[in-house]
């Protein structure tokens, strides 16, 4: 597979798009919305830059870039063999691009969801070939974090996990890891719950936003504070998926807490707005 194409391109999708690119892939980035194609422009060319001036491409940026076709007119994916949707995590979005990738696609395309906890089922069920469906679950940020969780469906062709598995080692230089079809896989199952304890720390006046981050940095030697993670994932993001995974598990330690839903309700979506719980302006 060497024609790929990445469905939105927030600062997920533009990490997608870029690691396709560095892996010799000719890519198609679409985006309704031209300030989001613009701005991820902007934010790769950043990102590569300073890859190159740490040496770390094995060519010029400008390569790489030059590979890269930007659009918001989704027929410009008519050709593409594999298809990552990077869209926002919304249930109904995600099934209604489904339904229209399959009116464009091939056939034997393949149709990766980026989703972080949505079940791949549902999104299966959505196209008329829901073999070509699965799931691969990067991390933020998308260029220098190794993982990728392939995730099958009932409905998954195995084929099609298999030769996705070894298209996200070989050419896109990621660690794989398989995960079942369970809200949150492996990671996030794990990994929500503490983000949320450290919200629930905060509102429960356990300590200061800068001590709870501290605390994990200097004493778990975390790469950041929980508080800082959630600010950089988005705390919109983190309340979507903490919903969907509290849907699936009913278990409390998923739920979110009321912290993050006035955070959200009051726009501070955290670094992408300029505030979250920490002030970016
Ligand atoms: N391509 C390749 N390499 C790049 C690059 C690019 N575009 N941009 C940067 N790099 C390299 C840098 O050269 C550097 O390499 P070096 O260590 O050999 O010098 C390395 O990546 C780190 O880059 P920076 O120096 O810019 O960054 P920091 O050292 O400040 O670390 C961080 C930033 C990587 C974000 C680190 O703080 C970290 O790991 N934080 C935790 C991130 C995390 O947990 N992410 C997962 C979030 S959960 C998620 O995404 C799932 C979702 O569903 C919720």
């Amino acid at each position: 597979m060497n024609r790929m194409g990445v469905v939105g391109c927030g600062v997920m999708g533009a990490g997608v798009a870029e690691i396709g690119a560095k892996g010799g892939c000719d890519v198609v980035v679409v985006d309704m919305f031209p300030e989001a194609l613009e701005k991820a422009q902007a934010r790769m060319a950043a990102s590569l830059a300073k890859a190159e001036e740490k040496g770390k491409l094995g060519e010029p940026a400008a390569n790489i870039l030059a590979r890269i076709r930007w659009s918001s007119d989704l027929a410009d994916l008519a050709d593409r063999e594999f298809v990552t949707e990077v869209i926002r995590e919304s249930l109904d979005d995600k099934v209604e691009l489904i339904g229209r990738l399959d009116d464009i696609l091939s056939d034997d395309a393949i149709i990766a969801s980026n989703t972080s906890s949505i079940p791949i089922a549902q999104l299966a069920a959505a196209s008329r070939i829901p073999g070509r469906v699965l799931g691969t679950h990067y991390f933020n940020p998308v260029p220098v974090m190794p993982l990728v969780e392939v995730v099958s469906a009932i409905q998954t062709d195995p084929s099609v996990a298999d030769r996705t598995a070894e298209f996200c080692a070989d050419v896109l230089g990621k660690k794989v890891i398989r995960a079942k079809d369970r809200s949150g896989f492996v990671v996030n199952a794990i990994l929500v719950p503490y983000l949320l304890d450290a919200i629930r720390s905060l509102e429960n006046g356990v300590a200061s936003k800068e001590d709870i981050d501290e605390g994990m940095v200097s004493g778990c030697g975390m790469p950041m504070g929980p508080l800082t993670l959630c600010d950089m994932i988005g705390l919109d993001t983190m309340l979507l998926v903490s919903e969907s995974l509290y849907a699936e598990h009913l278990e409390h330690r998923f739920a979110p807490p009321a912290l993050l839903k006035r955070h959200v309700e009051a726009g501070m979506f955290g670094r992408k707005s300029g505030r979250g719980f920490y002030d970016y302006s």
